[in-house]
């Protein structure tokens, strides 16, 4: 993912391109940059975060339009060459780009054959290029625009400015995220509404294969067809996109925090006056439905595990859980009436919205769980629940995780009328509370003692399993440790080979029908030499264990 920013009339430019990449950073910080408008194109971009392009950047700015951009490598190193925004060979046009472009080779061949060079390795550089291209036949930017369109394979989010256009920024997006703040005076745009929420909270979502332009007082929005549409305004609230830590060093440990009020507002958005509170055409549609296929990526997958075992628990329906972008490669829908679960936090992840795709040509029901309101998933599925976590900005998903397994522990127990369910969600709260207040010293040592090793296991069984999947994954995310979940019983199927002297191994047992096997898997790690962490729940809890959980 990369993140963008543009703003044309704005009071402060170069404020709000900063302020914006930085509340931007969690779609990618391996370089940025901005561009701008006055007396022709200017660039500032660099390796490092947004902090360090405020180093770089001159302080008094004088231009009406900026873009700005905080980038993920995907094609080419992270460089100072291969950063946003780009220009296009002639210094006509530049812009910033979130997406990928899969014909990219073929275009870039067709612009060498017309004279072209590149001077980066990305594949942004062929749009910057492709637009002058048929910019400098036409003298129209619309119709650049529109030509351009019509050649890329993949997906873009591009803020566009045109030296011969010092009032207007141009923009086109397809599959990723943009998003137009509606101002007065001005007008803004950002791949969320977070760098936009403390300039206005009017809103304007493009769609595939839209693009336009915004001047100080002016939003002109095309579709497919390049017919000028007339675009909804909705409103989002300040508060849901707040960026304030409250005190908190980063993100992540705030939103860690935030684990016991997030369950305690999705207990109360769909579940009071006694009844569970869920749509009853929504409900109608999972009963009748033989098959229920969820799809989702990184955490957002890990908690479909779960989901999916628990539809199965409670309904007796079948189901099978699919990394999106797997599935997306070969779908496939078992049963005569399949009902699709997506799960993603953002609602703008890639690999779910080509599933998306799937789903309508063989017009497969299904329901997006998201905690994004007005994101592209949101949008275009026919079911939407949304998870009420508030914005996460750490890149590492904690709260949503949580949030996603809740909403589906709710969901599938609505199912069957079974309110036990809430009880249990009432005592999770209690075991994160308990966790928040007691345990944050004990945390800490065992994170120093973690932090210089290379390898670190995860085991645990069944529900323990998905559980150490997602443990892993965060700990890989954030440490860059190397780390992997290994269900217990393949244990000595091949894993146990990486076990040696000292090799921190994290244990879960929660589960009573599987704390006997874990207890054996223990033995055989320690009988390795591994150095291990059990974290087990009051009734499975031995005195020589890390951590217990109060349940
Ligand atoms: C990845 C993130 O890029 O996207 C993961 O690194 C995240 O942490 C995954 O789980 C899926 O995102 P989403 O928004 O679809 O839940």
């Amino acid at each position: 993912m990369c993140g963008i920013v543009g703003a044309v009339g704005v009071k402060s430019p170069r404020q709000y391109a900063l302020d914006g990449l930085k509340m931007l950073e969690y779609r990618g910080y391996d370089s940025a940059g901005v561009g701008f408008l006055s007396d022709g194109i200017k660039i500032y971009k660099d390796v490092g975060s947004p902090a360090h392009l405020d180093e770089i950047l001159p302080k008094d700015i004088n231009t009406d339009v900026i873009i700005s951009h905080t980038r993920l490598a995907t094609h080419g190193v992270p460089s100072k060459d291969n950063s946003h925004p780009h220009l296009s060979m002639n210094k006509k046009i530049s812009l910033v780009h979130n997406g990928l472009i899969d014909n990219f080779v073929e275009l870039r061949n067709f612009l060498i054959s017309k004279g072209y060079k590149f001077y980066s390795q990305t594949d942004t550089e062929i749009i910057a290029n492709m637009l002058e291209y048929y910019y400098l036949q036409s003298k129209d930017m619309l119709k650049a625009l529109e030509e351009t369109k019509n050649q890329l394979d993949g997906s873009y989010a591009c803020a566009i400015i045109n030296e011969d256009y010092p009032d207007t920024l141009f923009m086109m997006r397809k599959t990723s995220p943009l998003l137009v703040g509606k101002g007065k005076g001005f007008n803004l745009i950002a791949s969320d509404a977070s760098p936009m929420v403390s300039y206005t909270n009017e809103f304007i979502e493009l769609d595939d294969y839209e693009h336009g332009y915004i001047t100080k007082t002016d939003i002109k929005v095309f579709d497919k067809d390049n017919k000028l549409v007339d675009k909804k305004v909705t409103i989002k609230d300040m508060e849901t996109f707040s960026h304030d830590l409250k005190g908190y060093p980063h993100y992540m440990l705030k939103e860690i925090e935030e684990i016991d009020t997030v369950i305690k507002k999705l207990i109360t958005a769909y579940y009071h006056d006694n009844k569970y509170q869920f749509d009853e055409d929504l409900l109608n549609d999972l009963k009748s439905s033989d098959h229920i296929i969820f799809l989702g990526c990184g955490t957002s997958y890990h908690a479909s595990l779960v989901g999916g075992r628990l539809f199965e628990n409670f309904n007796n329906i079948s189901t099978t859980k699919y990394i999106a972008s797997e599935w997306a490669f070969h779908p496939t829908f078992p049963g005569a009436k399949p009902f699709v679960i997506l799960i993603s936090q953002s609602g703008e992840t890639a690999d779910l919205i080509h599933c998306l795709d799937t789903i309508k040509k063989h017009n497969l029901n299904n329901l997006i769980i998201t905690n994004t309101g007005g994101s592209t998933l949101d949008r275009n599925c026919r079911y939407s629940l949304l998870l009420h976590a508030g914005i996460e900005v750490s890149v590492a998903s904690t709260k949503a995780y949580v949030a996603q397994v809740t909403l589906l522990a709710l969901l599938a127990a609505s199912l069957q009328n079974d309110a036990s369910v809430i009880d249990d969600l009432k005592h999770c709260v209690t075991v994160v509370e308990d966790i928040q207040k007691n345990y944050k010293p004990m945390i800490q040592k065992v994170a120093s003692e973690l932090k210089d090793k290379t390898n670190i296991f995860y085991l645990g069984r069944s529900y323990d399993y998905f559980l150490s999947l997602e443990a892993s994954l965060k700990l890989k995310e954030i440490s860059y440790i190397h780390s992997e979940a290994i269900p217990g019983g393949e244990l000595k199927h091949g894993p146990i080979a990486l076990i040696e002297q000292d090799t921190p191994t994290i244990v879960f047992i929660t589960d009573p029908e599987t704390a006997a096997s874990m207890r054996g898997n223990i033995e055989e790690v320690k009988t390795r030499g591994a150095k291990v962490y059990t974290i087990a729940t009051k009734k499975l809890f031995r005195p020589e264990d890390t951590m217990m959980l109060e349940y």
